[in-house]
Formats: structure tokens, sequence, C-alpha cells
């Protein structure tokens, strides 16, 4: 037997059991999160995948479980997936022109519920205006079919982005992953919708997980334009700074391209959230500074521990499209088809947000300078949910149509300097953001 002089500290044992923030990670109907998610729009499907008169589609959105179909007639519908009759699930159910009628014995609802034929039912109902199949008001916008699951005198507009309007007449919205099991209701994944929303204002992990500690992960099918400052993590904390918006949280990571004559170029590469879910990314791939924001992406919860993922980009070039999806590569694959092995040896987003628990407990965390951004959406959210608790509107609701959301993602020039120049390119800086 061994003994020490000096005590062990910092081990693993009589740790406090582990808790996570209820108030900022549960989303189910009557809980704080949950109420405040549901005063705004969010995307349940893909426009164009989402085919008139075809079967219908199960999902789950802030913990309730929901049917998804687009009638006959071309109108999309949302209803709660138990039948109003007797339960048996919609998803069962077949479309046809004005409605879905339920497998079992036949009720026909609307895409408002409205129960508009009972099949069994002496004159196919005579009651049947007593039925209503509890469904939510959808809206299409940008490749997107958006859903409103709060209070309905609370709707708001539905909101529009200067990143997507007023496309070009060559270009269209490309919003329906290129994959199976995630073209029509988006990306699903079995973890917290906030492990991935925190990982948006989270620049630090791309600095280290994919340019750094698994090799360089955005070489897509692109031109590589970055240059290597613009990853090196020995001076990424002063190239970043933070800052609250209009609507949501922004962080700036500034770094330099020297042209061919010497001139240096100094470029912000900035990323907004929008809240409660929406964010936008510069290209990864290509530099293209200064150029309109094209695209935006929203998380959004199925429950407390899954999420799905979607987005939409205005474009006329597919090729822009795939680099926007799947621009992330591991060991040059996609991450479906990795080994056990090469996911330890080249992890990208899935391994380290999937690891992190299906929902992130914060007792267990340690924060430090790089997680400033996480800490200020935190914030941000738990705002919101006492705005919408004290009565008041949270942030970034629309009540007059007309209202366009400005978004800052994207990469703008700072600032230029001379060849030879060693000053900041701030000090000479020629344009913002
Ligand atoms: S349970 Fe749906 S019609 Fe009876
Ligand atoms: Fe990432």
């Amino acid at each position: 037997m061994t003994t020490t002089s000096e005590l062990d500290t910092g081990t693993g044992y009589g740790r406090p059991k582990p808790s996570y923030n209820a108030r900022l990670r549960e989303v189910g109907p009557g809980t704080p999160m949950g109420e405040a998610l549901r005063r705004y729009w969010h995307p349940i499907a893909s426009s164009e995948t989402l085919v008139a008169g075809a079967l219908p589609h199960k999902t789950r959105v802030l913990g309730e479980d929901l049917v998804v179909f687009r009638d006959g007639q071309g109108n999309p519908g949302v209803v709660i997936e138990r039948c109003t009759h007797r339960g048996a699930s919609l998803f069962y159910g077949r479309v046809e022109d004005d409605g879905i009628r339920c497998c079992y014995h036949g009720w026909k609802f609307d895409v408002q519920g409205r129960c508009v034929e009972q099949a069994c039912e002496p004159a196919l109902g005579r009651r049947r205006d007593a039925a209503r199949q509890p469904w939510y008001p959808v809206a299409e916008r940008y490749g997107l079919v958006f859903v409103y699951m709060g209070p309905p005198e609370l709707k708001p507009e539905l909101p529009r982005y200067d990143a997507l309007e007023n496309p070009a007449e060559d270009e269209r919205y490309f919003a329906s992953w290129p994959v199976p099991h995630a073209a029509v209701l988006g990306m699903p994944a079995d973890f917290s919708w906030l492990n991935i929303y925190e990982n948006s204002a989270d620049p630090t992990h791309v600095t280290w997980l994919h340019s750094t500690h698994s090799g360089y992960q955005m070489l897509g099918t692109g031109t590589f334009g970055y240059p290597e400052n613009f990853f090196d993590p020995a001076t990424i904390a002063e190239r970043l700074t933070y800052e609250r918006t209009d609507h949501g949280v922004k962080y700036t990571q500034r770094f330099e391209v020297e042209g061919e004559n010497g001139e240096v170029t100094e470029y912000g590469f900035a990323v907004e959230q929008h809240l409660p879910n929406v964010f936008g990314l510069p290209d990864y791939v290509k530099v293209t500074p200064d150029a309109r924001p094209d695209q935006l992406l929203w998380v959004v919860p199925s429950d407390d521990t899954s999420h799905r993922l979607f987005f939409s980009i205005r474009t006329n070039d597919p090729e822009r499209m795939v680099r926007f999806v799947i621009g992330i590569t591991q060991n040059g694959k996609q991450n479906h088809e990795l080994t056990d092995e090469e996911r330890q040896l080249f992890p990208g987003d899935t391994e380290a947000q999937g690891s992190q628990g299906t929902i992130t407990l914060d007792s267990e965390e340690t924060l430090a300078t790089g997680d400033r951004g996480v800490v200020m959406l935190r914030r941000m959210l738990l705002t919101m949910a006492d705005d919408v608790e004290a009565g008041r509107d949270p942030i970034n609701i629309i009540r007059d149509a007309s209202e366009v959301h400005h978004t800052q993602s994207g990469l703008f020039t700072i600032g230029k300097r001379p060849a030879g120049d060693s000053t900041d390119a701030t000090a000479t800086a020629t344009a913002g953001n």
C-alpha cells in the first residue's frame, strides 16, 4: 500500500449532482423559454419538398407532436398529430383536396382543423362543427413553411430579412437539405437547440476545432480563400469583438490579407444572431467581401433534447448552396462517411456539440473570455423570457409588415494600409460595417 503526504485536490469524487438552467433550456408548453419561443414564427418544412396531396409528415416542435401536410389545393397545414375523435395518429391519414382524413373512422379536417366530414356518421356528421382538430397558423416565405404556435391574439408579422429579400431575376431560394432524411423537415439532431445556437456565437471553436485540432475543415467544394492569420489561435483573442445589436449578439473576427502589390486589407468576419433562433454566416470557404449576405439559418427546438436545423439561401449558384450546407469536411469526407476512429482523429461540430450532451449542464461549465458571445446570448434569451412573462413584446417581434430586419452577418472591409506601412489597418479605415 502506498500513501502520499499531500491530499489530492480536484478529483472527481463527491461532485454535486449536475444540473441545467431550466428557465433557459426547457421549451415545452408553459415553460418560460417555451412560452417566449412561442411568440415567434418558426420554420417547420421546406416549401419545395412539401408536396401537394402527398403523404403527411410527422414532426415535433417545442415539445408538441405535429403533422405537416399540403392539401391537394396547395395549402400547407399543421395540425396536432393526435386525432380529436379518439386519438389515432394523423400521420396515418390521407391527404385529400381539401384536408387530411384520419385513417380510423374517416373524419376529415381542413388546414385550420375544421371538421369537414365524418365519414361514418349520419349525413357525414350533423354535429361535425363541434369537432375541431387543434391546428396552428402557417405562412410561406424564402422557400420555407413557417408555423406560429403562440397566443393567437399576439401573432406577429412573419419577419422579413434583408439578406433574403429582393432576389435577382436569376436567383432562387434553396431551403431543402440535399439529403433525403432532412429534405422536408430540416436537419434533425438529438441534442438541445442551444448546443448549436450557442455554437453560432462561439468563434474560437472555428479557430481550434475546425482549423487546428482536426486540420482545415472548410475545404468543402469551393476555393480556400482565407489566410492563415484568420485562424491563428495565438492571436484570436485580441482579434475578436462581441457586441449587442438591435437584434441579438454579433461577433467580429478581424484578419488581414496582403495583396499582390503589398497593400494590406483588414477584414471583419461577422456573425450575428437574431433572437430567438436565427443566425447568418459569411461564406467560410471563399473570401467575397462586402457582398450582401445571402443566407440565414434557424435552429428550431423539437423538444428539450433535440432540434432541427433549417436554412434558406438566395443564390443563382447551386454550388454556393452545396458549399454552404456541406462545406465542412472531416478528413476530406462528410460526417456520415467517417469511421469511429476518424471521428476521434478529425472531430467536427457533430462530435463536439453532440458530446456536450443532449442538454448542456450549466453546473458543469467553466466559462472563459472566449465564451463572451455565449454568455451575452444566454442573457438576451433570458431577457426575452422575462419580457414575455411581464406581458411585453420580446425582442424582434414585428408588428409592422413593411419592416425588414437588417442582418449584420457577413465579411466586410474594415480598412487598408499601403505596402510597407506596419500601422494598424484600421487607422486608415476606408469602410466599415
Ligand atoms: S380517431 Fe380519427 S376518426 Fe376516429
Ligand atoms: Fe462549427
